[in-house]
């Protein structure tokens, strides 16, 4: 091992769920909404925020911009290709960062130099030279990537990686660019790093692992047992096609299984729960209930055999405290008898202080909630602090939705909004189905052209009495917009998911933000 191996016993959390992770098909968020994850990431004690890929869009820069104006703990990264203009574009968007870092990537595997980048290895060599060292008169911190690492030629990898490391790159970054690697080859070819590459000890070796044969972060691991000591992850494992290494997953890993790994993170677990909502409620992806560490079921314990042996002693079937990740472990619960003393109290174990006005109206909203439901959840308190946080963003708001709807009656629904004006609206539709005719009767209200493109609904808690969250994606003018709504009665939910979805579609009309425009990825 090198001596600069040697002396670090922590590995770097580099977060790229604003850049990789918003990559994914379908999984746009706004600048504001990229601002509000970034400042969780903080919170969770991320090492490194990437920010984003400034040169493929005006808007991605003007995110980063943000990002790097507003939170000045960690790092921000920017993504650049590797020649002047994007070196330039991701400088431009640094500028005002505390930490700023250049993260340039350049693909290395004969398959991609060949095929997509017509360029031979001397060529390829050059140009990432030549990025990094343009980097360097920006800034001091310079990554580099060779994209497709694991399916290149390792002579001629150690041979870049010696290169760039001498043009001033201090983090390498070896990306399994489409998630081929398996964790033994994956610990071999980072080992032979180690061993190959004359000048490595100038520089921190990172991984990038996708998970298209689903062990991004099992390679993730290899390479830390290898010596890599930055991980590029993203929350709720999001990214292109299926996905990157997840964060919750990787860091829960080194904390649970410190005896093997020997290396912790400097992530606030306590946040990941919160950190995992918020992206899922912000890009529409659902996480699936037996996800690890963050999925509805992760801590829940179905069999009675199980159930026996918690009720016993909890480490009989739990190898880690859900109170670690974020889900409360108060005893006490809240219900229509709570007072607002009680319910501000939860709210601000969950990371939510909220006062005046706002705690007000979050009150009165979680005793309607109450009246229905016999016990609220912490789950039901975090879906009702989005709810909240999208009703005050919004143009238009549902006052009321009735629906008529049955075997033998054609569905038909009368929905009520209060339109940017403050004025009250109405109008009625038929449909198909109660959720259809309300759709109908808000398209006649709003009157945007929008088509609805996928509709999925999931109940918070279980319990015929669960708050359903629905998650709408509506489609206009080639781009797509994701709601979300959730209240005890589904067909509320929809509506209020729906109007969210249009408000959005409205709100990006009006200031024409780029950042949801068509972008150039990796
Ligand atoms: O997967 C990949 O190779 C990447 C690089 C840009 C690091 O995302
Ligand atoms: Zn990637």
């Amino acid at each position: 091992m090198s001596t600069h191996e040697k002396q670090e016993d922590k590995v770097l959390i580099f977060d790229t769920t604003l850049r990789d992770g918003e990559q994914a098909a379908g999984a746009t968020m706004t600048i504001d909404q990229k601002v509000e994850v970034a400042h969780q990431l903080d919170r969770l004690g991320v090492d490194i925020i990437e920010a984003g890929f400034p040169i493929s869009s005006p808007g991605e820069l003007a995110a980063v911009q943000r990002i790097a104006k507003e939170v000045r703990r960690p790092i921000i990264a920017a993504l650049s290709h590797a020649n002047k203009n994007a070196v330039d574009a991701a400088w431009e968007s640094l500028k005002g960062a505390a930490r700023p870092r250049i993260h340039i990537f350049l693909s290395t595997s004969e398959i991609h130099m060949y095929h997509q980048l017509h360029k031979d290895r001397e060529t390829i060599l050059g140009m990432a030279c030549e990025a990094v060292a343009r980097a360097r008169t920006y800034v001091s911190d310079v990554e580099f990537s060779p994209m497709d690492a694991t399916r290149s030629d390792p002579e001629y990898l150690y041979r870049l990686l010696e290169a760039v490391i001498d043009s001033g790159a201090g983090t390498l970054n070896i990306p399994d660019t489409v998630g081929y690697t398996s964790p033994e080859e994956f610990y071999k070819l980072i080992r032979g790093i180690f061993d190959n590459v004359r000048n490595i000890s100038k520089a921190r070796i990172s991984v990038h692992c996708h998970n298209d044969l689903g062990m991004a972060v099992a390679n993730s691991l290899a390479a830390v047992r290898a010596g890599a000591r930055q991980v590029e992850c993203t929350i709720n494992g999001i990214g292109e096609r299926a996905g990157n290494a997840s964060l919750e997953e990787v860091v829960m890993a080194l904390k649970t299984r410190a005896d093997t790994y020997g290396v912790g993170t400097a992530v606030d677990t306590t946040q990941l729960t919160r950190a995992s909502r918020l992206v899922s409620e912000h890009t529409g992806f659902a996480v699936q209930p037996n996800k690890a560490i963050v999925g509805k079921n992760a801590f829940r314990h179905a069999s009675g055999i199980h159930q026996d042996g918690m009720l016993k002693e909890r480490t009989t079937y739990e190898i880690m405290d859900p109170i670690t990740v974020g889900l409360s472990g108060s005893s006490l619960v809240l219900g229509k008898l709570s007072g607002r003393h009680a319910f501000q109290r939860r709210l601000v174990e969950l990371g939510y202080p909220l006062e005046g006005d706002v705690l007000a109206k979050a009150f009165e909203r979680f005793k309607e909630v109450a009246e229905k439901k016999k016990e609220v959840s912490d789950l039901d308190l975090l879906a009702l602090m989005a709810d909240q946080r999208r009703a005050v963003a919004d143009a238009y708001s549902l006052e009321s939705v009735h629906v008529v709807c049955g075997t033998d009656t054609t569905p038909s629904a009368t929905v009520r909004l209060a339109g940017p004006d403050g004025k009250s609206r109405e109008s009625r539709a038929t449909g198909t189905g109660p959720v259809d005719a309300a759709y109908k009767a808000i398209d006649k209200v709003v009157g945007v052209d929008a088509t609805l493109d996928e509709f999925t609904i999931q109940s918070i808690t279980e319990g015929i009495d669960a708050i359903g969250d629905v998650m709408v994606r509506v489609v206009s003018e080639g781009m797509t917009y994701v709601g979300r709504g959730s209240a005890t009665d589904i067909i509320v939910a929809s509506a209020k998911a729906y109007v969210n979805a249009l408000n959005r579609l409205i709100a990006n009309k009006d200031t024409q933000q780029a950042s949801q425009g068509a972008k150039v990825g990796p």
